[in-house]
């Protein structure tokens, strides 16, 4: 166990480089079960969900070779076991992909309940609403989803999502490509991880249509070859350093990233005083004078990222005036507050909103990382902080961001993960 130990105050200046997009990752590792022959996967991030679904594969008789640290080769030709590695498929939300996957390949899955953050309430009834559509059997039963089709082959179907869903769009692209027919999915999340994920399969051969809109049409073929494909950079873990350095001040390029992935959360930190310049492939930010107070609303791509607001209402906290954050998506992405509170934050919490007054200064404690996007907002916060911060549960942290502490180091921070054993005074004196 781990935790991070933060001195804040400094501003922070460099250079940032980001890794591939985990929301991306997270499918086409599974995704690669529907492919015959060798996947090789560019760009994957060194995180420890992704590292978990390479050994769900394995256990189920993949082949998974190493060709540097990002890049993976990933064979499923042999794959026949059904129904390994429960324990840890409970440990990630993404296991739910591995449904999709087996039902489209084998037409048939047993995978467990999916783990992940604590958000609320996470239903998973759109995907099985698609995967019935399509013909197939499922049931829940002792927190395993047992998922079949008696023909051993899903048909084409029409599915109208009653919610906008990442994961039950791209689960049902998923068990469609390989489908007999056509199947159109109406009300689709436009996320640029779901683009992504069907520029994926269709390199492997498949046929989707309209990724990135919200009706996608995907003709089933009969068979996906291997092939070779680079994930997208990811949008929240930009995001997330620009939030930091809106927080924290300084001046930073945030390099190999999509800029107008990006856009729906620049916007908002222009109108929090920040300057942003776009470029091909990066982003400069700089944030020297006092911040403004910003409202957010958080809903589906291209609005305002879920995944962004725990990060950005650091930054609240600090400006002038009073903001409001309303959670357009999870019931229960306030746990951080608590944690902010600690730490000098004053925010009022009613269901859904919150409301934040600024303050002039946030100053250190510890703290705990309740989930990962609460975790990056705790370690932006202690980077803003007078004195030293404690995140403690960092291991939700690392579940998504690769080499957060090296990066943030790498722009002028001051911050180091130490062995939880350890006496923080004694490690922060260390830096
Ligand atoms: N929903 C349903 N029924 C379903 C599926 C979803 O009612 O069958 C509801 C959810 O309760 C929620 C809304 O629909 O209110 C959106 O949920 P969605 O399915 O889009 O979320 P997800 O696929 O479980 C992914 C990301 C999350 C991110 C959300 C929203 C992955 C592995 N996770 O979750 O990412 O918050 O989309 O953008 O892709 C994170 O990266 O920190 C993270 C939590």
């Amino acid at each position: 166990m781990t935790k991070y130990v933060i001195r804040g105050g400094k501003p922070l200046h460099g250079i940032i480089d980001i890794s591939g997009a985990k929301n991306a990752a997270v499918a086409m590792i599974p995704a690669a079960l529907l492919v015959d022959g060798v996947c090789r996967i560019e760009n994957i991030p060194q995180i420890s969900d992704a590292t978990l679904l390479l050994r769900i594969l394995e256990q189920h008789g993949a082949s998974v070779n190493t060709v540097n640290k990002n890049t993976m080769d990933i064979d499923c030709s042999d794959v026949s076991r059904i129904g390994a590695a429960f324990d840890l498929m409970r440990q990630i939300r993404a296991s739910y992909y591995l449904v999709g996957a087996m039902l489209g390949r084998f037409g048939r899955a047993e995978v467990s309940m999916p783990g992940g953050c604590d958000l609320g309430v996470r239903p998973i009834d759109q995907h099985i609403k698609g995967f019935s559509a399509m013909g197939a059997e499922v049931e829940i039963r002792n927190g395993i989803i047992y998922a079949s089709v008696a023909s051993g082959r899903l048909h084409g179907a029409e599915i109208y999502l009653d919610v906008v869903s990442v994961g039950a769009t791209i689960n049902i692209m998923l068990a469609a490509v390989l489908a007999d027919g056509m199947t159109i999915i109406e009300n689709a999340a436009r996320e640029p991880h779901i683009v992504d994920v069907a520029n994926f399969l269709n390199s492997m051969g498949a046929d989707v249509r309209g990724a990135g809109t919200n009706v996608i049409k995907i003709r089933g073929v009969d068979k996906l070859e291997g092939g070779f494909y680079s994930i997208i950079p990811d949008q929240i873990e930009a995001g997330t350093y620009l939030a930091a350095v809106t927080a924290a001040g300084g001046e930073v390029l945030i390099r190999n990233i999509i800029p107008k992935h990006l856009e729906c959360i620049t916007a908002k930190l222009v109108e929090m005083g920040v300057s942003i310049e776009d470029y091909d492939d990066s982003i400069l930010i700089k944030r020297n004078k006092p911040l403004l107070k910003a409202n957010i609303k958080t809903m589906p791509y291209p609005g305002f990222p879920t995944d962004m607001h725990p990060q950005v209402a650091v930054g609240l906290c600090l400006a002038r005036g009073i903001s409001v954050i309303t959670e357009g998506i999870w019931d229960n992405r306030y746990r951080y507050v608590d944690e902010l509170r600690r730490m000098g934050a004053k925010i009022q919490v009613d269901g859904k909103i919150a409301v934040i007054e600024g303050v002039p200064g946030l100053t250190g404690a510890p703290v705990r990382a309740c989930d990962l996007r609460a975790g990056a907002a705790l370690v932006i916060a202690g980077l803003c902080a007078e004195g030293l911060t404690e995140v403690e549960e960092v291991y939700h942290i690392e579940r998504g961001y690769e080499n957060f502490v090296a990066k943030l180091q790498g722009v002028g921070a001051d911050i180091v993960s130490v062995a939880v054993s350890e006496s923080p005074v004694s490690s922060a004196i260390a830096i």
